[in-house]
């Protein structure tokens, strides 16, 4: 099975995806494959939005237990404002139409907290900022059983999170191993060998 675009997964009330509507079925297919390609038990996300990224890694990984987090607090591509339903009632929704095993826990801020659920798969994409991303790849770090992998995106993107991610990277090279892999907007996938 290869990645497939679900036109259903596409949240009404998401104003960006008409931006994005050619530029999402390859974006989300890299993150499919990356994660097919560790074939992880558990996945443990930061920023679940729409769920547009769970539903990728789900497809790679059907049978993979999935925990996501998102502070619903209109940062960083999320919404939030008078009317606004929060995009992960929809992810909720959607990813319920299939045989997976989901929980979305919302509104959590990771800024707020030291640890997540213990997984093999990490996928960051919740604050942006330098001090943000530093925070969230602690706290997976601290999470992540040995050998897990953790996932980064907006490298090429965001220069704060570029800046956050090699800043880390120099801090745990002793600890840590990692790729760059050349996508839409950069990602380093890492991995935990200490
Ligand atoms: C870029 S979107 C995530 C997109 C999603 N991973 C996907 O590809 O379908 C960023 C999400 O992070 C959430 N977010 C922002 N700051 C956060 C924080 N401090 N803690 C948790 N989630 C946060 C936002 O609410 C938003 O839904």
């Amino acid at each position: 099975m290869s990645y497939q675009w679900r036109k259903e997964m596409q949240c009404p009330w998401d104003k960006s995806f008409k931006k994005y509507k050619d530029w999402y079925p390859e974006y989300y297919k890299t993150k499919y494959e990356i994660c097919k390609k560790i074939n992880p038990g558990t996945i443990v996300e930061i920023g679940v939005r729409a769920g547009y990224s769970a539903d990728a890694f789900l497809q790679a990984c059907p049978t993979a237990t999935y925990i996501g987090y998102d502070a619903d607090n209109g940062q960083h591509g999320g919404k939030k404002g008078l009317f606004a339903k929060p995009y992960m009632e929809w992810a909720k929704k959607h990813l319920a139409l299939y045989d997976y095993n989901v929980t979305i826990n919302f509104p959590v801020d990771s800024q707020k907290v030291d640890t997540l659920a213990l997984a093999d798969f990490y996928h960051i994409d919740g604050d942006h900022s330098k001090e943000g991303v530093m925070h969230d790849l602690d706290t997976c770090y601290n999470s992540a059983e040995l050998g897990a992998h953790l996932l980064i995106d907006d490298i090429d993107y965001i220069d704060d999170v570029k800046d956050g991610v090699y800043e880390w990277l120099e801090i745990h090279k002793d600890s840590i191993t990692y790729e760059y892999i050349e996508t839409k907007r950069g990602d380093i996938l890492m991995k935990k060998i200490k």
